[in-house]
């Protein structure tokens, strides 16, 4: 995978701007604090979010989705090239707009998740939440006995999400995000760009 570092990813509530991957940084605080800070838009209602599957004709939002986070629509991990068109494609929308993507496949009796992304206007309201507990009911009903995904390690906020939501660090692959890549890149907080970190989570 491959952040695109020029689209902003993320929200800074202080000050009340978009940013990019290069331009966010981490600060410490307290959790009552962090429940004080602006939204980037619009709270949303949770009753205003649906979490359902893209339909035949939302390829395209799909792919953008994809292209707007990391600038391609085919993604290297656990060893395999996974294309998005060929995944289960998980949509958050919320007042009729796409706010976020999960796209898994599966793969025997374990889930894969290739792509997550909630775009910036709409997070840290728990879209990512929503659409990771739908899908881990979605492997349950299928008889599957593990989720997994795989990370980059500059991805801390992703890596702070999994591991509340009880995934757990299972495998480190050195350097093959950056042999990906064909160079180092700087990632979130301009952390060098270099492992990937496959996180699991049985069911
Ligand atoms: C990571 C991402 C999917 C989180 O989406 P989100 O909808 O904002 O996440 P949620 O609101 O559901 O957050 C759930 C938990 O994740 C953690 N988290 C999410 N974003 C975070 C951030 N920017 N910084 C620190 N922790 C964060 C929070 O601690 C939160 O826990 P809480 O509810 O106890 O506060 C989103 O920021 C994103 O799309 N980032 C860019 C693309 C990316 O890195 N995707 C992951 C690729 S593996």
């Amino acid at each position: 995978m491959g952040a695109s570092d020029s689209n902003p990813q993320y929200f800074c509530p202080l000050r009340d701007e978009f940013i990019n991957i290069i331009e966010a940084d981490l600060l410490v605080v307290s959790r009552t604090a962090k429940s004080d800070l602006p939204t980037p838009g619009d709270q949303v209602a949770q009753a205003n979010m649906t979490i359902r599957r893209a339909f035949d004709d939302e390829g395209e939002d799909v792919k953008e989705i994809c292209r707007y986070f990391w600038n391609e629509t085919e993604f290297h991990c656990f060893g395999m090239v996974f294309d998005v068109d060929e995944c289960v494609n998980v949509l958050a929308v919320v007042d009729g707009e796409i706010a976020g993507l999960l796209s898994y496949k599966k793969m025997n009796d374990t889930f894969c998740l290739v792509v997550l992304n909630v775009y910036p206007e709409y997070q840290g309201q728990g879209v990512a939440r929503r659409l990771l507990q739908e899908v881990m009911e979605q492997a349950l009903k299928q008889g599957c006995k593990k989720i997994q995904i795989a990370t980059s390690n500059d991805d801390l906020p992703a890596l702070c999400l999994y591991q509340k939501m009880g995934f757990h660090l299972a495998e480190l692959i050195p350097n093959i995000v950056a042999e990906h890549h064909g160079e180092v890149i700087n990632g979130f907080a301009g952390i060098p760009v270099r492992d990937e970190i496959r996180m699991e989570r049985e069911l």
